[in-house]
């Protein structure tokens, strides 16, 4: 069952106030009570940052990825659909999540787990998806649990529903081009300067992909740029490479023009990608990113991690020392709360799969 918190949720959604059509078309089980605020970073040496707190999307776990979810669990309910199935590595943020709030949902979890570079933060998630009672596969490295999550889809099940990983289908990425008209409203409101570039982690792709389509049809004028966090090939696969954004902005684009046809056509942009942050891969801390990290704690009393959030603001702070200190650039902070936080005992591993305990 919903929780008290979430049955009160009735967040304002920007998207249907611009294609009310949509309102009834579009499956979506609401996670959150409001907007995530956006206020200015007074106390950093950079002058003209802003920040748009996503970590406050929903009342029990924020992040950009509860704007996709409420698409896409929304979807999985309004098909009747009762387990749901991703992959992700094993310490994803967007597989934590899905747990959440599928549980919410009472939706069953199954996730494929996939190898990444090991920390106690990522040993906490996995042990928190355990203790939302998700089902956990090891699939072992990135293309080997690709291929598993690959062969699970073909003998898919009736009552079974397959997310993307990082949810960056189009269905999620339409949750975060609403998050460009939220932000429309919000300078609407007064509450911010319209930025001249929005900042956001490049990760599976479906947050810089709906921030630059929403910007595009919000009609914002600003430039959004993805900072890469994770590799844009896998051995000779593509997987998040500048094209992939830009066919992922038109995959979205077309299927919100399904569900409302009376929306136009936009000239794509093609989203700027910094690469220079990742420093030697996913998930593994650099300096810059560490810096950042420590300044904002220290200044503003804001928390980064290490692997998305420290890189994309090592990279804001770059732009604005770069740039005249009179334009205004948006930080967008994507970071998903320590909801794993709590879990302090890491020992307590002994109770997970066989499969699992080599991480511990
Ligand atoms: C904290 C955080 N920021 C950013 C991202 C990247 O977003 P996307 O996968 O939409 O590129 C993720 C993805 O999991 C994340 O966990």
């Amino acid at each position: 069952m919903k929780s008290a918190v979430l049955s009160a949720a009735t967040r304002r959604y920007p998207l249907f106030d611009a294609y009310p059509d949509l309102q009834d078309r579009l499956p979506r089980e609401p996670f959150s009570a409001d907007f995530a605020p956006v206020h200015e970073l007074r106390h950093l040496p950079e002058a003209n940052i802003w920040i748009k707190r996503d970590d406050r999307t929903s009342l029990i776990y924020g992040g950009t990825k509860v704007r996709k979810l409420e698409l896409l669990l929304g979807e999985a309910r309004a098909l009747r659909k009762s387990k749901i199935v991703s992959m992700g590595a094993a310490g994803s943020h967007f597989l934590l999540s899905t747990a959440v709030f599928a549980r919410e949902l009472d939706l069953a979890f199954e996730a494929i787990l996939c190898d990444q570079h090991m920390s106690d933060g990522v040993r906490r998630n996995v042990l928190t998806l355990f203790d939302q009672s998700t089902i956990l596969r090891y699939g072992g490295s990135q293309l080997s649990a690709a291929a598993y999550f690959g062969s699970r889809l073909l003998q898919k099940r009736k009552e079974e529903h397959f997310l993307a990983p990082g949810g960056s289908s189009p269905l999620g990425t339409i949750g975060v081009v609403n998050a460009a008209f939220e932000l429309k409203a919000q300078i609407a409101e007064g509450l911010l300067p319209p930025p001249a570039i929005i900042v956001c982690a490049l990760g599976s792709g479906g947050t810089l992909a709906g921030l630059a389509l929403g910007a595009r049809m919000a009609r914002l004028k600003s430039e959004v740029v993805g900072v890469r966090v994770y590799p844009g090939w896998v051995g000779p696969f593509p997987v998040v490479t500048r094209a992939r954004v830009c066919r992922l902005m038109k995959a979205t684009l077309h299927l919100l023009k399904q569900f409302c046809p009376s929306i136009p056509n936009f000239s794509m942009p093609v989203p700027r990608i910094l690469d220079d942050y990742m420093g030697r891969g996913y998930a593994i801390p650099n300096g810059s990113g560490e810096v950042a990290k420590q300044l904002l704690a220290d200044r503003e009393g804001i928390e980064l991690d290490s692997t998305y959030t420290a890189k994309t603001f090592a990279a804001v702070l770059d732009l604005q020392r770069d740039r005249s200190k009179t334009s205004d650039v948006l930080y967008w902070h994507t970071f998903a709360g320590e909801f794993a936080k709590g879990v302090q005992k890491l020992e307590s591993h002994r109770k997970l799969p066989a499969a699992l305990q080599f991480m511990f």
